[in-house]
């Protein structure tokens, strides 16, 4: 498969590039561009963020765990395109050279690209477009005002210029596209290959023919499989050319949100309906890893500390999969069989989830040692429906508590029926003995994280009734 984008305003065509070769390694040892560093090499740090322009705009990517197949059809800047070609700073590069954002420098590309992608799109909650940069000796209040400074300046010709070209050549059909190609041609036994199908009924026929074959959506797990345990992956399906796997769609009785829909793109269809949930995925690991991850990939991955899968669980949510031309549906809660165990058949794969449209009574609280960028030690996602004073329905579903995403079902047998009080709360907080037996790990000991499910149960009961259950704020 031959990979073409352009790179700083460049076409490039790589024929059948090594499947896995991360961006980052790409610029730095094949390009000779060492603007763009290595941190972590695991998506924690942004020194290696880059921005990255497709159809639905521009992001800002982590390089080190993002594949050369990803970048098929797109647009990339790296820090060395960022000034004008006459050597003009781009805005943020100069607000960051007069309020004095760098000392060593190491962060400062990632930074940059970071406030160039923020300043492209016009975002100005630098916060939280920054969260995914570390920055170990400026500190963080010149570079947030640096990012103040140039946010109103306009976005340079030779930057928007990345949101144009590359498409009209894709429309004309110009960017080859192994992909693209009926599935019946690929031999079951081909040697080892990257595969790029274009459309779920095309990626349904691969994965069938292939089943073995290594999912890869936005690789913000399988990347690491790659850059910390050195795995060899070479039989591969990349699925982000399957541009009918991101829709999301808002009916007036469900919400259905394919596999490929990215963190950032749930979050903001969230917003309106379920605004806990919503603002937990903005706690979700950084802007980069959000605009990467899909909700596919957080729920297939089967991972206990997962961030969706209690909050859907929650919603009552149903998990759409696909095999060759079958689909079943089935209750997500069931998906998760055991630790590392989940009901999925080889060649199987996640088409969507849904959930009724419902009353807004989600809650989500995430319990992590940081506020930005940091995996759950604990997840609770209560959802409980009160009629009367009285408690006629609860879902209340938990991450980080068992090897499995798991319903607390005695505590919501504990809570239905009774009378929506204090006492009640109390008694139900008994119940998560029951249901958890939770293991302690470096995130947090078994004791902790069953103290901490109980006190949410009872933030839940206080926010539910008005009060301020802020917990970065203390309101008197
Ligand atoms: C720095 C960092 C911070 C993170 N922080 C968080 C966090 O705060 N909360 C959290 O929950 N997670 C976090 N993660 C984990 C990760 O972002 C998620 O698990 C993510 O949602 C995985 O989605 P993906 O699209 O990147 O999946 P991939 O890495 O592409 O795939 C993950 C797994 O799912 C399979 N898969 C993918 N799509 C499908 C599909 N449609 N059907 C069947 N199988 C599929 C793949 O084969 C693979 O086994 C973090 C990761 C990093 C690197
Ligand atoms: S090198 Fe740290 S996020 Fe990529
Ligand atoms: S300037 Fe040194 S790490 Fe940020």
């Amino acid at each position: 498969m031959t990979i073409t984008f352009h790179l700083n305003g460049e076409e490039v065509s790589l024929p059948e590039p090594q499947p896995t070769t991360t961006l980052l390694d790409w610029l730095r040892e094949d390009r000779g561009l060492t603007g763009t560093k290595e941190g972590c090499n695991e998506g924690d740090c942004g020194a290696c963020t880059v921005m990255v322009t497709d159809q639905s705009g521009a992001r800002a990517l982590n390089a080190c765990i993002l594949f050369l197949p990803q970048l098929h059809g797109k647009s990339i800047r790296t820090v060395e395109g960022v000034a004008h070609p006459d050597g003009t700073l781009h805005p943020v590069q100069q607000a960051m050279v007069d309020l004095h954002g760098s000392q060593c420098g190491f962060c400062t590309p990632g930074f940059i690209m970071s406030m160039v992608t923020a300043h492209t799109n016009g975002a100005t909650d630098h916060d939280d477009q920054l969260a995914g940069n570390l920055c170990r000796c400026t500190g963080y209040a010149p570079i947030i005002r640096a990012a103040e400074a140039a946010q109103n300046s306009p976005v340079p010709e030779h930057i928007r210029q990345d949101s144009s070209f590359i498409f009209s050549e894709i429309s004309r059909g110009e960017v080859a596209d192994r992909g693209a190609e009926p599935p019946s041609d690929i031999p079951v036994a081909a040697p080892p290959s990257t595969l790029r199908p274009r459309s779920s009924d095309e990626l349904a026929a691969t994965y069938a023919a292939r089943p073995d074959a290594t999912l890869i959506a936005g690789a913000t797990d399988v990347g690491l499989w790659v850059t910390k345990q050195l795995r060899d992956l070479n039989n591969v399906i990349f699925l982000d050319g399957c541009t009918d796997l991101k829709d999301i769609t808002i009916t007036e009785t469900e919400v259905r949100i394919g596999a490929m829909a990215d963190m950032n793109r749930v979050r903001a269809a969230l917003e309106p309906l379920h605004a806990s949930y919503a603002e937990m995925i903005r706690r979700y690991a950084s802007q980069q890893v959000r605009a990467a991850a899909t909700i596919g990939g957080n729920i297939a991955n089967g991972s206990p500390i997962g961030d969706n899968p209690p909050a859907l669980i929650a919603l009552r949510a149903t998990l759409h999969l696909r095999h060759a031309d079958t689909r079943r549906a089935i209750p997500l809660l069931d998906f998760f069989i055991d630790y590392g165990k989940q009901d999925r058949a080889p060649g199987e794969f996640v088409e969507a989830v849904s959930f009724a449209r419902q009353p807004d009574s989600l809650r989500v609280y995430k319990l992590s040692k940081r506020f930005d960028q940091d995996i759950s030690a604990v997840l609770g996602a209560f959802n409980v429906t009160v009629v009367n004073g009285s408690v006629t329905a609860a879902a209340i579903a938990f991450g980080g508590m068992a090897g499995i995403p798991k319903r607390a079902t005695h505590v919501e047998a504990a809570l239905i029926g009774q009378p929506w009080t204090d006492t009640t709360i109390e008694a139900a907080k008994a119940a998560f003995d029951q249901d958890f037996t939770p293991m302690s790990d470096m995130r947090a000991s078994a004791a902790y994280r069953l103290d901490c499910a109980r006190n949410m149960l009872r933030r839940y009961f206080t926010d539910l009734n008005g009060a301020s259950e802020h917990v970065l704020e203390v309101d008197l």
